[in-house]
């Protein structure tokens, strides 16, 4: 297994180009599913995230050409409605696939994901928003059974909380229901606006996305369409992060401040100045050091849990003391020791990490359980004195689009080892 060598304590400046964003283009990928014209994507990330979903969508019969980060799905005929174990089990996103092909073939079977390192991650919503839309739905031996043999039928689903997932599954699900269907309580996530926005470019009726209540309204088919995934929000703050760690100033490249949401302002308060310029945000730690702020993780626009990981790493040398409240998920704290690893003091009680910062951390060896959790421990290895050597790779490489050369055009000293 490929390892990162780190050798930190040089601050960062340069452009970094920030790359479509995983957690959307991952949904726009399996909305394809839902039409049998081509669906044409630019700006898709070239990560191992989406190397599987293309397989598993090439084994639902779906035809692919990929030109770097063009990528067009030709969904014209749907020869399986099968989505197995295998490929389901090593990434959540794969269950996606469950309303589009019921939606579309009325019929699916679809492997259950399974917990994951950050929790339990049900997908009981998913599952009862099809059938509020009509769908049979049977567990077996560990694959769902899904039919709707007069198809889907839109639906008033009320979310008990909010869950990005779910608000995704339903609208694909909504777009070729029959009838009007509204969601309540639905994801305000970015990505869910990029969801629909794709999908009203292939011919969907939907309407406000973005706020608590999404409305749809059914249509028979949809058509092709071209369209751009939106830039990587986590990346944006993680490399904002970066330079927080490490000093300096970097430019990041097709980034956008209305993204961040809660993001900006903890960041700021932190002592990283985020400024919108030219196509672009500039990222800057001027002062010495960070100061010590208190975040609690939430849906958006509230600082995402996909941050807090990096943020963690930021705080173990900010002047203070900060807490870190995680909300979305039950076991997101698994960098903690890593970072303790490095002399970090943190001390986790539940769901509430306390971070008093030290003036410095030291490169230590490190591992991580998953990728956000990878990325925050890269980030410390950048203000580490010394060198850290980053384990378990495999995990940016899911979500961190060419990770090491972003970062070396900056002034990082960073560098993978092959393993066996
Ligand atoms: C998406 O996961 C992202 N993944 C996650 O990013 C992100 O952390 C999360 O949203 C929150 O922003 C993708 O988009 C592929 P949820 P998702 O449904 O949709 C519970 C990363 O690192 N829940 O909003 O699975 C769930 O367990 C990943 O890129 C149920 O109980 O998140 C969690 O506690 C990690 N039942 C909460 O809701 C359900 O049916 C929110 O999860 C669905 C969810």
């Amino acid at each position: 297994m490929d390892k990162l060598a780190i050798i930190g304590g040089r601050p960062l400046y340069g452009d970094i180009e920030i790359s479509g964003a995983k957690n959307s283009a991952l949904k726009l990928m399996a909305a394809a599913l839902l039409s049998d014209k081509p669906l044409a994507l630019s700006n898709v990330p070239r990560l191992a995230d989406v190397d599987m979903l293309l397989r598993l969508l090439e084994a639902l019969g779906v035809e692919t050409k990929r030109n770097g980060t063009d990528l067009t799905l030709d969904a014209r005929t749907i020869t399986s409605t099968l989505a197995p174990y295998d490929l389901v089990r090593k990434m959540r996103a794969s269950f996606n696939v469950l309303g589009p092909l019921l939606a579309r073939e009325h019929q699916a079977k679809v492997s259950l994901p399974g917990g994951c390192a950050i929790g339990a991650r049900p997908v009981d919503l998913h599952l009862k928003s099809l059938e509020a839309m009509g769908a049979v739905i049977e567990l077996d031996e560990g694959y769902v059974i899904a039919s709707a043999p007069r198809g889907l039928s839109g639906a008033r689903i009320a979310f008990p909380f909010v869950s990005v997932g779910a608000t995704e599954h339903a609208m694909m699900a909504g777009v070729l229901a029959k009838g009007d269907t509204v969601l309540i309580n639905a994801a305000l996530e970015p990505e869910i606006v990029d969801l629909a926005d794709c999908l009203r470019a292939m011919g969907a009726k939907i309407e406000g996305d973005g706020g608590p209540e999404i409305r749809i309204t059914g249509v028979s088919s949809l058509n092709g369409a071209d369209y751009a995934v939106m830039p990587d929000r986590i990346e944006t703050g993680a490399y904002a992060l970066a330079a927080g760690a490490a000093g300096g100033e970097v430019f990041l490249r097709g980034a956008r401040l209305d993204l961040i949401g809660a993001a900006v302002g903890a960041l700021e308060a932190a002592g990283i100045q985020l400024t919108a310029r030219d196509g672009g945000i500039v990222a800057a730690r001027p002062a010495e050091r960070c100061v010590g702020v208190d975040i609690v993780t939430d849906p958006f626009p509230g600082f995402p849990t996909d941050l807090q990981a990096q943020f963690m790493a930021v705080m173990t040398t900010a002047q203070g003391v900060s807490t870190i409240r995680e909300t979305i998920f039950e076991n997101r704290f698994m960098h903690a020791p890593e970072l303790a690893r490095m002399g970090a003091k943190i001390s986790v009680n539940g769901q509430v990490a306390m971070v008093t910062g030290v003036p410095r951390l030291k490169g230590a060896p490190v591992m991580a359980t998953d990728l956000r959790a990878s990325m925050g421990l890269v980030i410390a290895a950048l203000g580490a004195e010394g060198q850290t050597m980053v384990n378990r790779v495999y995990h940016l490489d899911r979500g961190f689009e060419r990770l090491e050369e972003k970062l070396v055009r900056c002034g990082a000293l960073i560098e993978r080892v092959k393993g066996e």
